[in-house]
């Protein structure tokens, strides 16, 4: 089998770059990332901004029709996404046949493509369809999380309280009582915080699967299945498993000292886009203190700091520091939600870039279909499998 190229090699006039690196795949006025200095912005507002001052139901607003609602707008957009926040009781039955032992993600996605069953119709040059899709995935994805969770431990969902905005019925719907006002609104920010970060790799699944003029359901269920790999969304997971892992703060800087020597990728560090501190990892780690200030600290925390300290004397030469997913798992640790359900939650989140990407896909497609450099064999001949 020939070898994956690691180094850009050429086809014709174009070169080949792995993983697509520094290749631009589309035009968008959706996000905007400076990797050098670490900022970050949706639709041109600073995400430091939005996380302190907005919603998360606002910023997905912003997102996809690319303006801060005005009050009717957003008023009207809160009201549709709470009237749509139940899932028929045959996806809870569907549900009720997965495994329990299955992974939250996967479940995520076969019940996110179960919804392209229920709302067949599809009219992608209908700015009310448009609407009503993004209304009913952003309102259902984070019932159909709750679900799962209720589901594995055999017990019922719970139904969604309509007197709870977005983020407190959500912990509602997962964990059976209304959350601490000071908690929804950091879970609230931790949202804004993952709500879309231009074309990564479940976007970039989310634009393929667009351009082909598919449903919306069937983007976002692949974009599911895109964020739930441990190089994506599924990093945040193992933060908290490699900082258990870890142990104590004496141990840091062998383990990392060992994991490096071993190449061992540190889970939530490294990005492709940014060569310094990612700025939502700034942001969640004031977010983590606001918690643990409040509410009881958490020895881990210590530990993540100690770990970053000397993480960044032996990779940040190499512009390698935290990243998203190096203290978000912590805040939802705090929370008291289960670890695998770190990943659904981003998923929540990412649901609002997703189906940004979706409509701007929409607005000026062309399918995508890149080509490749053929590396196989040539010219052989068929022989019968007696002769093999
Ligand atoms: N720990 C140690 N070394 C690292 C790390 C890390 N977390 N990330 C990158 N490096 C090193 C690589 O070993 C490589 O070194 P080398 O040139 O000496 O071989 C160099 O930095 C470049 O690494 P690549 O893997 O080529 O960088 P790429 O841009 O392809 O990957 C990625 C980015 C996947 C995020 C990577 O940094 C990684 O695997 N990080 C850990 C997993 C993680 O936290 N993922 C979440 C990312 S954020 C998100 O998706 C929401």
């Amino acid at each position: 089998m020939a070898a994956t190229p690691t180094a850009p090699q050429s086809a014709g006039e174009l070169s080949f770059r792995p993983g697509l690196e520094g290749v631009p795949a589309t035009h968008s006025a959706i996000c905007d990332i400076d990797g050098q200095q670490g900022l970050l912005t949706y639709r041109g507002y600073s995400v430091e901004d939005l996380a302190n001052h907005s919603t998360f139901l606002e910023t997905v607003y912003l997102l996809i029709w690319g303006e801060l609602p005005d009050a009717d707008q957003l008023a009207e957009f809160e009201h549709e996404v709470q009237m749509h926040r139940r899932v028929s009781f045959r996806i809870r039955d569907m549900m009720k046949c997965f495994p329990a032992s299955g992974h939250p993600m996967d479940a995520l996605q076969s019940s996110a493509a179960s919804l392209g069953l229920f709302y067949s119709r599809r009219a992608l040059d209908d700015p009310q369809y448009i609407y009503q899709a993004v209304v009913r995935l952003i309102a259902k994805i984070p019932t159909m999380v709750a679900a799962f969770q209720l589901i594995r431990k055999g017990q019922d969902p719970i139904q969604p309280r309509d007197d709870l905005p977005f983020s407190s019925n959500f912990l509602y719907m997962l964990t059976e009582r209304a959350p601490d006002p000071l908690a929804a609104q950091i879970f609230d920010a931790c949202l804004i915080l993952h709500a879309e970060h231009s074309l990564n790799a479940s976007t970039f699944s989310a634009r393929v699967t667009a351009s082909t003029l598919t449903d919306p359901y069937a983007v976002v269920a692949s974009a599911v299945g895109t964020l739930a790999g441990p190089l994506h969304g599924g990093a945040n997971e193992y933060v908290l498993a490699m900082l258990e892992e870890i142990g104590s703060e004496d141990q840091v800087e062998p383990w990392l000292d060992r994991a490096i020597a071993a190449k061992q990728k540190i889970m939530g560090f490294g990005h492709r886009e940014y060569k310094v501190k990612d700025p939502r990892a700034v942001i969640l780690q004031q977010l983590a203190k606001q918690l643990f200030d409040t509410f009881g600290d958490d020895p881990l925390y210590d530990l993540a700091r100690k770990l970053e300290a000397a993480a960044a004397e032996r990779l940040g030469p190499k512009g390698i520091y935290p990243n998203v997913d190096f203290y978000s798992g912590l805040v939802y640790r705090k929370l008291g939600i289960a670890e695998d359900l770190f990943t659904p939650i981003f998923a929540i989140a990412r649901t609002a870039g997703w189906l940004a990407h979706w409509k701007e896909q929409l607005g000026a497609n062309r399918i995508y279909r890149p080509s490749q450099i053929y590396t196989g064999s040539t010219g052989r001949a068929w022989l019968p499998v007696q002769s093999r």
